[in-house]
């Protein structure tokens, strides 16, 4: 029998939304935090004119985007990465940053992909506990070890939907050693950013690296576009373990062109922030545990596995497919992605079904 090696035979597959509607229904999918949107019409055209070049491999330096990225955020093109995904760009820094000598570390409920990449680097993974559903930072640096040697935080967090004030955020970088490679993912960064700037002025440091992506705001999950900042020691290294040509013409062009639809992105992040509080008071008036999101899905604390699993069910057999949360030990929790108008109100009313049930 062929094995594969130990770290990787321990491993349990990632967890991905399961997608498949009862048999007579149809599928809502309120369960991957896409986008409510399909991508500006600029993209679109972009994407489809790009195919023309579809015989030749990509720009693999994907100067144009980076380009387009650093006029919108004033930041230098040079220290730009674009990666398959902001997937891509997790699993490389911790390829290249974390072996099985150290250790990643994150909060308790941080997105589950932080898990994955440091187990296929086998790096050990550490955990900080959260406080009230929010990051705390003391915990964060009490739980720092002499071999850690990644702390991974999203801001807005995926499936808390919490965010870091950035006083804390800085605070964080201040606290940690000076060797330990901080990565702030923000790829609900767009949903927040009227609240705050991102977090770019921290990488001139040279200890720190800040992901976006396309997949959320922009509309692009299916291209698989990701891209960050990062210090160029850090980039030089995050470039060894990269595929070469990971982002394809269609991707790249899509992304550039959506970036210059400046217009298009905030629609989408206004629209989903009202529709998100409109149905966060509808829970929350049918009795539900909802905090306050700043991203494109809100989390629902159901109060038990039990009930968790339950509403999932109850949900599921009308073709509803929200994300239980088990995989970042939120095992009572929901996470409803916000969709459109009328997947919403289902979703909604479905909830407020079950929760009436429950309350009797
Ligand atoms: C916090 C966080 N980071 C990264 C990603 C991955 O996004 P991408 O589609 O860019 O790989 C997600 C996707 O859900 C996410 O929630």
């Amino acid at each position: 029998m062929i094995r594969s090696v130990g770290h990787v035979s321990a491993m349990s597959p990632y967890a991905l939304a399961q997608l498949k509607p009862p048999q007579g229904k149809s599928l809502i999918s309120l369960s991957q935090n896409e986008s409510l949107r399909p991508p500006s019409p600029l993209a679109i055209d972009a994407a489809a004119k790009a195919l023309e070049a579809g015989h030749l491999y990509p720009d693999p330096d994907w100067r144009d985007l980076r380009v387009a990225l650093s006029g919108l955020h004033g930041i230098p093109a040079e220290g730009i990465l674009c990666g398959c995904g902001s997937m891509e760009l997790i699993s490389c820094l911790a390829h290249a940053f974390a072996d099985e000598k150290n250790a990643a570390l994150a909060p308790a409920h941080a997105y589950p992909f932080f898990r994955t990449a440091a187990k296929i680097a086998r790096a050990r993974y550490d955990v900080a506990p959260e406080k009230g559903g929010r990051v705390s930072v003391d915990a964060l640096l009490a739980a720092v070890r002499d071999d850690t040697r990644i702390v991974f935080v999203a801001n807005p967090g995926n499936p808390t939907g919490t965010r870091i004030a950035r006083a804390e955020l800085v605070r964080l970088r201040e606290g940690l050693p000076a060797d330990i490679l901080l990565v702030i993912d923000e790829a609900y960064g767009e949903f927040a950013d009227h609240l705050g700037e991102p977090m770019f002025d921290l990488v001139g440091r040279g200890d720190t690296v800040v992901l976006r992506t396309f997949s959320k705001a922009y509309g692009l999950a299916g291209m698989r576009v990701g891209w960050g900042l990062f210090p160029p020691e850090i980039a030089r290294e995050v470039r060894k373990v990269m595929n070469p040509n990971n982002i394809t013409t269609a991707g790249q062009a899509a992304a550039k062109a959506a970036v210059t639809d400046q217009v298009y992105m905030r629609e989408t992040c206004r629209e989903t922030a009202r529709l998100r509080d409109g149905l966060r008071q509808r829970l929350q008036q049918a009795g539900l545990n909802v905090p306050e999101s700043f991203t494109n899905f809100i989390l629902i604390r159901m109060g038990s596995f039990d009930a968790a699993h339950d509403a999932d069910e109850a949900l599921r057999s009308e073709g509803v497919v929200l994300r239980p949360q088990g995989g970042a030990g939120l095992a009572d929790c929901l996470r409803a992605t916000i969709g459109v108008t009328d997947h919403i109100d289902i979703a909604a009313g479905l909830l407020e079904r079950w929760a009436g049930k429950e309350n009797i």
